[in-house]
């Protein structure tokens, strides 16, 4: 890689030895990819390692030394949510399982406040929400590592992220630079498969993302064909079934943009150039989405088994449908002569998008009637939990069902199974 008389004084380590280790790790990093040189961050970095887990002992060295040489990041930064939090309405031992798990979390975050973490309230996968903050602009430079973070912010916002390693996108925002690959390049956010979507009606946004992400793997995609389908819902709604979709594309392959005709940014902008010449092709049609579907392993040792608990909001859930699905509960509650939610319902969202929902003491007072619990962990986390990991978990998240036992289903069974 070439390097800036500056960078090369870093990295030979005139500026101490703590960032110039900074330095020569993201120029190897950037090596291992092809990258030529280093490019400014535009934008604060996303952090994908949130969670204090007992057993990652060389991260919390890494802080430490970082703080000891008293670096930090140039721009206030987000990072993924946290592993657990009060609101998931734990007894006693699960609430002593998740501090013996992750018995680090309390010395993590301070070690992350000391390189630079925005505020109390910066840990979410959706970093990217107006409410939240660590918003990029088309064409801004980031370094993120949260993979579904990444798939929104390359693919609805037009911003330029590679899938960054974890503790490198911690590394690249004290550079205030990331190496030049892959997606930050025109080259490398061309497409190199045309999806053609035929189906009858939208089809739910985690099952395509699932398609996608399995048959393109980490290849970019141009989608036809959903621009249609889309065209009843609004602007917001619209970039929450991609923030699904990405998410689900980027857990099921390792997809990091994705371009759909007429609606993002690039190919509204470009088109069909955006396509390679070579590009493969794949239908997506109902019989498709129903097949995929149906090919996720059910992992419950009794099928039939009640389920014990639901998680909603994997990616978090926007302000949006958040109040969506407050009164989604409350009207199907409502209908069947219900009072409170048959099964334990933990809905999930940003720390900011949570205190924005409850100033709206309507909405939050029918939410809380449902008996569904606000928290703003992050399901995943949660159920590495030994105790969690034993209950029958429901959930409308393909990227939980992927990494866990939880069984997934649509958003309208989800419902039915809810207020049955
Ligand atoms: Fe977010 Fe955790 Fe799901 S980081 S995308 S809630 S796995």
């Amino acid at each position: 890689m070439n390097l800036t008389a500056e960078e090369q004084e870093i990295f030979d380590g005139k500026h101490g030895e703590t960032l110039a280790k900074v330095m020569r790790t993201v120029v190897s990093y950037g090596d291992m990819f092809g990258a030529k040189r280093l490019v400014p961050l535009d934008k604060p970095v996303h952090l994908v390692t949130s969670f204090g887990v007992t057993m990652l002992k060389p991260l919390y060295d890494i802080m430490e030394e970082l703080t000891e040489s008293e670096l930090k990041v140039k721009m206030p930064f987000t990072v993924d949510p946290r592993p657990f939090d009060n609101n998931l309405d734990n007894n006693f031992i699960e609430s002593l399982l998740f501090r013996l798990v992750y018995g680090k979390q309390k010395k993590y975050e301070q070690q992350l406040f000391a390189v630079g973490l925005k505020d109390k309230k910066a840990f979410s996968c959706t970093c990217y929400m107006p409410e939240v903050g660590n918003v990029p602009e088309k064409g801004d430079i980031i370094a993120w590592a949260e993979s579904s973070a990444v798939a929104y912010a390359n693919s609805v916002i037009g911003a330029r992220s590679n899938r960054t390693s974890a503790i490198i996108d911690l590394f690249c925002g004290i550079l205030g630079k990331t190496p030049e690959f892959g997606l930050l390049t025109d080259e490398g956010r061309k497409a190199d498969w045309i999806v053609i979507v035929e189906t009858d009606t939208l089809p739910p946004a985690q099952i395509l993302g699932s398609a996608i992400g399995i048959k393109v793997q980490e290849d970019v995609p141009y989608i036809k064909g959903l621009g249609k389908l889309l065209k009843n819902l609004s602007k917001a709604q619209i970039n929450d079934y991609l923030k699904d979709l990405g998410a689900a594309a980027a857990s099921n392959g390792a997809v990091g943009l994705f371009h759909v005709e007429g609606i993002t940014p690039e190919a509204k902008e470009s088109g069909q150039n955006l396509i390679k010449k070579e590009a493969s092709e794949y239908v997506i049609n109902d019989n498709e989405i129903r097949q995929i579907k149906n090919s996720y392993p059910i992992l419950w040792k009794n099928k039939n088994s009640e389920p014990d608990l639901c998680f909603i909001g994997c990616p978090h859930l926007s302000l949006q449908q958040l109040e969506e699905w407050t009164n989604s509960l409350h009207n199907s509650l409502k209908q069947k002569g219900m009072k409170r939610l048959k099964i334990k319902t933990i809905l999930t969202a940003a720390p900011d998008v949570i205190d924005k929902f409850k100033q709206n003491e309507k909405m939050y007072t029918r939410l809380k009637e449902t008996g569904a619990f606000l928290s703003a962990a992050c399901a995943l986390m949660a159920l590495t939990n030994p105790l969690y990991k034993k209950k029958k978990v429901i959930t409308n998240s393909n990227k939980l069902r992927t990494y866990t036992t939880a069984r997934y289903y649509n958003d309208s069974e989800i419902l039915n199974l809810l207020t049955e």
